[in-house]
């Protein structure tokens, strides 16, 4: 197998800093890139640990399971599911379905775990950005929350429940 994903311990939340912000809103693109939408890192290594300490969990992908960190995905027990943050591919290795094995590696942890819905969120207007997550049998679900820091612009809640 290619990509061997694990835990990122404590130690290693600065390399997921980087990792997200160069996906996010870095200078080397990604079809996804949001750097034109919203201005500014997308995290910090203080916000990292902090995710990590106090809510959740990081999960990073390995090329056979050595090397840098190519992708990394954060996931958090919310109200009866998971909820599924920060997802982020190094942007010269997107669009190879990366992002779809650490999707499906958050719905096997969540299943082996007996949680059986996934939640997260998309910026508004990022269409092609749910248009996978829909392909990937994602709903939204009507909700939205402020993006924090975001001038007003929402966060459209999606959800997928793993029973079908
Ligand atoms: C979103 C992200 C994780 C996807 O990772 P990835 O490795 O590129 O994903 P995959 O290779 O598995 O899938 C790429 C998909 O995009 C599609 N795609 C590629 N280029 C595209 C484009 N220009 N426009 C629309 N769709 C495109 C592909 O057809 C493929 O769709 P499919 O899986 O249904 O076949 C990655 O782009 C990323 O890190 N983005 C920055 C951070 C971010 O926005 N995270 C999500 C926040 S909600």
């Amino acid at each position: 197998m290619r990509w061997i994903v694990s835990e990122v311990p404590i130690d290693e939340a600065g390399e997921v800093a980087a990792l997200a912000n160069r996906a996010y809103r870095g200078e080397g693109g990604g079809w996804t890139n949001e750097a034109h939408l919203v201005k500014g890192p997308r995290t910090s290594v203080d916000g990292i640990r902090e995710m990590m300490a106090a809510r959740g969990r990081f999960f990073a992908a390995r090329e056979h399971g050595v090397g840098p960190m190519r992708a990394a995905v954060f996931l958090e027990q919310r109200d009866g599911a998971y909820y599924v943050g920060m997802l982020s591919v190094e942007p010269a290795l997107q669009d190879q379905r990366l992002g779809r094995t650490m999707m499906q590696y958050c719905e096997s942890f969540a299943q082996e775990n007996r949680v059986a819905r996934l939640t997260l969120t998309v910026l508004e207007s990022r269409d092609a950005l749910e248009a996978w997550y829909t392909r990937q049998g994602y709903r939204a679900t009507g909700a939205t929350v402020p993006l924090l820091h975001g001038n007003g612009r929402q966060l459209r809640v999606l959800e997928k429940d793993l029973r079908g």
